[in-house]
């Protein structure tokens, strides 16, 4: 399999970011859950992987992130860590992961990194992630903030709706962006929140923003990778732009596979292992 070659093959480390924002350089961010992806992705010269809890949906057919547990996460990292050399990998920090206390919580992220061989953890929340955060920069532990659209809040939300729409719901946005940046997260996503509202975030802050369904002002962009090759199932938002149809791919291969079994087209002699002679005579004798 050819792979294309990343124009920059240097390791993307946390420091990379501020950097590109400094100097005006957009990068990216693909979802990863498995090594064959990780590498195609890696290889591809993404920037940055995120295992995040997404896989609920894509991966594991949940509906919605709120199932997906730390072992899952963690399984997956080590899989995108053997399968990635460049990019920055950024583990999520599941529902129920951080939310029993600090400690548990640190506990949790040092799983991440030590076990599963995470760069960075990210976990949502707004003002009220904090003094979290702050304690887990404090233990060495680099975090990425997670605002606007917060999926593990769904059953709260009601549904997957564009936040911050009115005037107040925006400032307190921008509020609980600039005190997360404060407590010494590295980055932010801003997710499902209008191009208005994440471009003031993008300027006003010296951390980078990732944005998913937040326009084009953002320091780095975010997708799932399953929306983007459409590998997906049902309606997708406006903000997915499909690049390629891979269920179609994996349904043509199977049918053909399917036919060429029942027409007696597969397997050939060449696909299959002959009895060597030697041993044929002996069974004969
Ligand atoms: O879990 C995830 O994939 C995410 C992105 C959508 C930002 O949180």
């Amino acid at each position: 399999m050819a792979y294309l070659k990343p124009d920059k093959p240097e390791k993307v480390f946390v420091p990379a970011l501020r950097e590109a924002k400094e100097k005006g350089e957009k990068l990216v961010c693909l979802t990863a859950y498995d090594y064959p992806t990780a590498r195609i992705v890696d290889e591809a010269g993404v920037d940055i992987i995120l295992v995040g809890d997404s896989m609920g949906n894509v991966i594991h057919g949940y509906g919605n992130t709120i199932p997906v547990t730390l072992d899952e996460i963690c399984s997956a990292t080590k899989a995108v860590k053997r399968g990635s050399h460049r990019a920055l990998i950024i583990s999520d920090m599941p529902y129920g992961s951080f939310h029993t206390g600090d400690d548990e919580a640190v506990r949790n992220a040092l799983r991440l990194m030590k076990d599963g061989g995470a760069e960075a953890v990210k976990l949502e929340g707004g003002r009220n992630r904090v003094g979290l955060v702050k304690r887990l920069v404090d233990e060495e532990i680099p975090v990425v903030a997670h605002v606007g659209l917060t999926p593990q809040s769904v059953h709260k939300m009601g549904g997957y709706r564009v936040q911050a729409k009115t005037a107040d719901a925006a400032k307190t946005l921008i509020e609980d962006a600039k005190m997360l940046e404060e407590a010494g997260a590295f980055a932010i996503v801003l997710e499902l929140v209008p191009r208005e509202v994440a471009e003031i975030v993008t300027n006003e802050l010296s951390i980078s923003t990732i944005g998913i369904g937040a326009g084009a002002a953002c320091d780095i962009q975010v997708l799932v990778l399953h929306d983007l090759i459409g590998f997906t199932f049902g309606r997708q938002p406006r903000f997915v732009r499909q690049y390629a149809n891979v269920s179609e791919v994996i349904t043509n291969a199977i049918t053909r596979w399917m036919d060429d079994v029942k027409t007696g087209n597969y397997p050939s002699e060449a696909e299959s292992y002959g009895f060597p002679e030697e041993a044929r005579k002996e069974m004969k004798a």
